[in-house]
C-alpha cells in the first residue's frame, strides 16, 4: 500500500540533450519559422480560424423578367414567354415554340417516322407504345403511310419550325434576394442602398447591380445564344454571400457568377437541351373543346444562393492558438530524424539521447557506500517518452 502511494507521488521530468550543431540548429529554426508562417498566414489570416461561422443561410428570391419579343408575327410579353409566372427562383424564358393549333379529339395519322407502315400489321406491334402523340389504334392510314392514332388531332409535327425569338438576348432579369444569418441575426438584401434601379450588371464596373441582360448572362456562362435558344438549356445564376462580420456590415455583399447547369448533357445525342409542352384550351360555339398545343424550348434559369458568415469568437481562437503552439514542437521531430539518422556522428548522438540505465548504476561509488553500510536500497527504474527522457526514482 505504501509503495503504491509513494509511486503515485513521484515526479517525472524529461532530460534535454543540447546539441551544438549549426546545421541542426538552423534546420530547427527554419522548421519552426515555417510552422509559424503557416499558422499565422494560412490558418489565421486566410482561413480566419479565430472566427465562428454560420453556414445555415436563409434566403428568399424573387425574379422579374422584362422585354418584348416578336414570334410568329405576334408581339410577346412577359405573360407569354415566362413560365412559371410566379417569379420564383426558377423560371423559364421560352425562346422557340412548335405550335399545333386546332387540335380536337378524333383519329388521325401519326407524324413521327418511327410509325410508318404499309399494312395494318405494321401498326399492331406499336399498340401499347408510350411514344406516339396518341393511342395507336392498330390501323394503317395508307395515304399518309403512317399508323393511325386516337387522341388530339392533328398530331404534332415538331420538325416544322426552327425560328427562335432573337429579342430574348435583350431581355433583362431583375433578381431580388434577401438573406438572413440566424446565428448572428444579420439580414441583408442585394439592392444595397440604391433607390433607383437603372443599371445593368457588369462584372467590372457594376458588380452591385441586380439586373442582368440575358445575353450577358449567357456570355459569362460561355453559352452560345443561337444554340441554347434553339434547343433550350439550363443556366445557373449563383449568388454567393461570404461575409466577414468583424468588418462593417455594409461590406457584406453578394457576388454573382454564372454557369451552365446542364453542361454534362450539352452534346448528348439522346437528350438535347430543355423543352416542355403545354396547351391552351378553347370551346367552339356548339360546345366542342379544341386546343392549341405548344412545345416550348426554353432557357431555364435557376438562382442558387449560398453563403456563410464569420465573426470573432474566443473558443476557436484559444483552440487554434494552442494548436499552433503545440505544432511548433513538430520541428523537434524533424530535427531528431536528421540528427539520429543522417548526420555524421549519429551513433554518438543516439548514445547520448537514449541512455540506458541498468543494474550497473548500483556499482557507482556513492551507492556502494550505502550498500556497505547495510542499508537496503529499493531502486525503481522507469523510462518514459519516446524522446528518450528517463527518470530514476529512489526510495530509501
Ligand atoms: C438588342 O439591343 C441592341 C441595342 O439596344 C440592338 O442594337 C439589337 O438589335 C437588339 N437585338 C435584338 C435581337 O433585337
Amino acid at each position: 500500500m505504501f509503495g503504491w502511494v509513494a509511486g503515485f507521488f513521484t515526479y517525472e521530468t524529461t532530460k534535454s540533450v543540447v546539441v551544438k550543431s549549426w546545421l541542426v540548429g538552423i534546420i530547427n529554426r527554419i522548421a519552426q519559422l515555417l510552422i509559424i508562417i503557416y499558422f499565422v498566414g494560412w490558418v489565421f489570416i486566410h482561413e480566419k480560424a479565430y472566427q465562428v461561422r454560420d453556414t445555415g443561410i436563409e434566403s428568399s428570391v424573387m425574379t422579374k423578367v422584362k422585354g418584348f419579343g416578336f414570334y410568329n408575327n405576334t408581339l410577346m410579353d412577359v405573360a407569354d414567354y415566362v413560365m412559371p409566372k410566379q417569379g420564383a427562383s426558377m423560371f423559364c424564358i421560352i425562346t422557340r415554340m412548335v405550335m399545333t393549333p386546332n387540335q380536337m379529339q378524333s383519329t388521325c395519322p401519326e407524324t413521327d417516322r418511327t410509325f410508318s407502315c404499309n399494312t395494318d400489321n405494321d401498326c399492331k406491334q406499336h399498340i401499347s407504345s408510350n411514344l406516339p402523340s396518341g393511342k395507336i389504334t392498330g390501323k394503317c392510314v395508307t395515304e399518309a403511310k403512317r399508323c393511325e392514332i386516337l387522341g388530339w388531332c392533328p398530331a404534332e409535327d415538331d420538325l416544322k419550325t426552327n425560328e427562335t425569338m432573337q429579342e430574348v438576348e435583350n431581355f433583362t432579369i431583375f433578381v431580388k434576394n434577401s438573406i438572413h444569418f440566424p446565428r448572428f441575426n444579420v439580414t441583408r438584401g442585394n439592392l444595397g442602398k440604391k433607390n433607383k434601379l437603372k443599371c445593368v450588371f457588369d462584372p467590372e464596373n457594376n458588380t452591385d447591380c441586380p439586373i442582368f441582360r440575358v445575353a450577358d448572362v449567357l456570355k459569362y456562362a460561355n453559352v452560345d445564344f443561337q444554340h441554347i435558344s434553339t434547343n433550350g438549356g439550363e443556366i445557373g445564376i449563383n449568388i454567393a454571400w461570404i461575409c466577414n462580420l468583424d468588418q462593417h456590415v455594409d461590406n457584406c455583399k453578394p457576388k454573382y457568377t454564372f454557369t451552365r447547369l446542364d453542361n454534362a448533357f450539352k452534346d448528348s445525342s439522346i437528350t438535347k437541351g430543355y423543352n416542355f409542352r403545354f396547351a391552351k384550351y378553347f370551346k367552339t360555339v356548339d360546345g366542342k373543346e379544341y386546343r392549341t398545343l405548344h412545345k416550348a424550348f426554353a432557357i431555364r434559369f435557376d438562382i442558387l444562393v449560398s453563403g456563410n458568415a464569420g465573426k470573432f469568437h474566443l473558443i476557436p481562437t484559444v483552440i487554434n492558438v494552442v494548436a499552433a503552439c503545440t505544432s511548433v514542437g513538430l520541428a523537434t521531430v524533424l530535427c531528431d530524424i536528421i540528427l539520429l539518422n543522417f548526420l555524421k556522428g549519429a551513433k554518438q548522438y543516439k548514445a547520448k539521447k537514449f541512455e540506458e540505465v541498468s543494474d550497473s548504476v548500483s556499482r557507482s561509488p556513492s551507492l556502494d557506500l550505502y550498500q556497505t553500510s547495510q542499508v537496503t536500497i529499493k531502486r525503481e527504474e522507469k523510462s518514459s517518452d519516446d524522446s528518450g527522457a528517463y527518470s530514476i526514482g529512489h526510495h530509501v
